[in-house]
């Protein structure tokens, strides 16, 4: 507290590398991220940005054994496309390595024996679910079995999909080991746990007292963690995809990914500054930010400072803004059922729109609360903010330095009261920009940018200086030189949010990028500065594109749906004499209309090839009435007769039904003569 920092060290999460990245990676972790990094970078401070894939744990190896590779086939597969995702959108990570790299075997084997030999763990015994037939014990993941709560018969040890509950395995009714279907049964197995209640009066002290500041969904879920009480955590599991537990005799156990996923971040730091890492880890001066997600904040919050302060020479996280998730179109995002815009598919359908993206998702962003990504906001924010706002402003004050000044910023003449007022404003957009983001609340700096090009466009919607061209050029020029200012301060303000666009904006200024200090000022182009020609920065998204796209997420759901579908299970078994009793024939539809005052029923006249019968059947949101008449059908024919809506319904008619109530009616495959039996 109070300490002035020299350095920043701002470490990512490290996705799983077990399938390709999407917008809610990028909204909750790695554009607030770079947002950050890019502007401190900017204000010359000295910057890390620690990046990498998380490439073990449980899923990985679920994902292997499904498709028959191994899980290193996994990893490596994903591992280039996250990091060429993560290079495509512009997120400027210092390094992008990954946990099976041989720096953070050694990184991690290392930590794990100091903690060891400093006596920090306790070593337990428990009994796990154990598969005989494939002779080893099984993560929570690996077992299936009936969800106590509803019913799932495909619910997982640690979690029920259905409904969202969390399980431990010894809770699943009828358990089963994933891995070769067998009844699993408990065995001993002896693991390393990191006591966290022995930490527990530290962290209370520093997080619930020494950081009040922390965003208040990341203290909230600290206190409540810590009012509930630490237990001791196992490090260690019984798996073969891992980093080995370096003890002798601890064969067949490897670190639990969660103690070696965050020592990716001291490995990353060395691999890339092998001779000066510890400088970032262990000055008091360096200042360390997490940028993760919500569902990380316990372990980086409580597990992670657990595990460095049990060490000792490590320095403690200053801030985890962590954020909340952000949801597609009203749903949770969702790899396993592909719901989810994914970045590398985002880029090849919008080619040179990665600044859309990351503008809307930092609009957008699940800061305080979870948010929804709808494609019609995003539609909405390019067009009427992107175009409509900035790159009309800047087009505007472009094109009209060349038409009146053949490309040249022109010297300012006498100033009025409005232009005096319009620079002090446009001064005053630094530190409302700088407050946002010093305190990571990304959305509002954002929002405090894009007031500069408010200003700007307003400014020359006031003075329209096109009307004055003919009459009096001094004052065109002054206009014009103002707009010109507000336009290279916005090359400024805008760089950490649209890289790509301010990249391009620069050019068309014909100047270098700018410091982050020179913010404000209102001489960065001087008079007689020339121009390159202008181009758009953004263009409008029509209604056909944003329509692909929802179409897409509707089939993925269709499919979902297809895949998901399962057949009511079969009844009881009858005998044959009980079958026999049924009458049913074929026949054919003479009349058919609506049951007046009766939504779902139709009334059939049907010719059953001896006399002409009634029959009520409620198909009538599956048909209409016109379609049917002519067509053959099949029904009971000695079903008792009853009344429905005041008319004598003589049988049944039959049709096929899906579970999940979609009806067709039955019919015969040609024609037959009215009457003919079904057998
Ligand atoms: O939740 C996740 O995707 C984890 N792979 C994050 C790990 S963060 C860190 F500890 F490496
Ligand atoms: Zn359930």
């Amino acid at each position: 507290m109070g300490t002035q920092f020299k350095r920043t060290l701002i470490t990512t999460a490290l996705p799983y590398a077990n399938g390709p990245v999407h917008i809610g990676h990028l909204a909750g972790v790695y554009v607030p991220a770079d947002i950050y990094a890019r502007y401190l970078r900017l204000k010359g401070e000295e910057v890390l940005m620690i990046g990498g894939s998380d490439e073990h744990g449980v899923p990985i190896t679920i994902r292997a054994k499904k498709e028959g590779v191994t899980p290193q086939d996994i990893v490596d597969r994903y591992h280039y496309i996250i990091k060429k995702s993560f290079e495509d959108f512009g997120i400027t990570f210092d390094i992008y390595s990954r946990t099976t790299s041989k720096t953070h075997y050694d990184t991690a084997s290392e930590f794990f024996r100091i903690l060891n030999d400093k006596g920090e763990f306790i070593e337990k015994t428990s009994e796990q679910y154990y598969d005989e037939e494939a002779k080893q014990f099984l993560a929570d993941r690996y077992i299936t079995g009936k969800c106590p709560h509803c019913g799932n018969e495909n619910a997982y040890g640690d979690q029920c999909e259905a409904c969202g509950t969390s399980l431990s395995p010894t809770d699943l009714i009828n358990p089963k080991s994933a891995i070769s279907g067998s009844v699993p049964v408990m065995k001993e197995t002896r693991h390393w746990y990191l006591p966290l209640d022995k930490w527990e009066p530290f962290l209370r002290q520093w997080i619930l007292e020494g950081h009040t500041e922390w965003k208040s969904n990341v203290y909230g879920q600290c206190k409540s963690w810590l009012d509930m009480g630490l237990q001791p955590r196992a490090v260690s599991r019984d798996l073969d995809w891992g980093i080995p537990v370096p003890v002798e005799g601890a064969g067949g156990k490897v670190l639990y990914v969660w103690f070696d996923a965050p020592i990716g971040y001291i490995s990353n730091t060395k691999e890339l500054r092998p001779d000066d890492w510890e400088t970032w880890w262990k000055d008091p001066e360096t200042k360390m930010i997490h940028f993760i997600g919500k569902d990380n904040i316990v372990f980086h919050c409580i597990v992670f400072p657990a595990m460095l302060k049990a060490e000792g020479s490590y320095n403690l996280p200053e801030n985890v803004p962590a954020n909340e998730f952000l949801n597609l179109e009203g749903d949770k995002i969702s790899t396993s059922r592909n719901w989810a815009v994914w970045l590398h598919e985002y880029l090849e359908e919008m080619p040179g729109k990665q600044d859309v993206l990351r503008y809307v998702l930092t609009s957008n962003a699940p800061e305080t609360k979870d948010n929804d990504f709808t494609w019609k906001d995003f539609q909405a924010r390019n067009n009427n903010e992107l175009v409509a706002i900035l790159g009309n402003f800047v087009n505007r004050v472009l094109v009209l330095t060349w038409k009146y000044f053949d490309g040249r910023v022109p010297a300012m003449n006498e100033l009025t009261g409005y232009d005096a007022e319009t620079l002090k404003e446009f001064a005053g957009v630094k530190a409302a920009v700088e407050r946002q983001l010093d305190a990571f609340h990304f959305r509002d700096a954002q929002k405090e940018t894009m007031n500069l090009a408010r200003i700007g466009n307003k400014y020359l919607t006031d003075t329209e200086p096109w009307k004055l061209a003919a009459t009096d050029m001094d004052r065109v020029a002054t206009i014009l030189h103002i707009a010109l200012q507000i336009t290279a301060n916005l090359a400024i303000a805008f760089e950490p949010f649209l890289p790509f666009s301010m990249e391009k904006l620069n050019q068309m200024l014909n100047i270098v990028p700018l410091d982050w200090g020179r913010l404000g000022a209102t001489d960065l182009l001087p008079a007689g500065h020339l121009l390159n020609r202008p181009e758009l920065l953004f263009e409008k998204i029509e209604d056909e594109v944003i329509e692909a796209q929802v179409q897409k997420l509707l089939d993925t759901k269709k499919a979902n749906e297809e895949a998901n579908y399962t057949a009511k299970p079969v009844r009881d078994s009858i005998g044959f004499d009980d079958f026999g009793k049924l009458d049913i024939r074929a026949g054919t539809v003479l009349e058919c209309t609506k049951v007046p005052k009766a939504d779902k029923l139709l009334q059939f006249k049907i010719d059953d090839g001896l006399q002409k019968r009634t029959i009520i059947s409620g198909i009538a949101a599956y048909y209409k009435p016109e379609d049917l008449i002519g067509k053959q059908i099949c029904f009971i024919a000695n079903l008792a007769p009853r009344k429905l809506k005041g008319i004598i319904s003589e049988g049944m008619i039959l049709s096929a039904e899906d579970a999940d109530g979609t009806l067709a009616v039955i019919m015969p495959e040609k024609v037959v003569k009215p009457g003919s039996e079904v057998k």
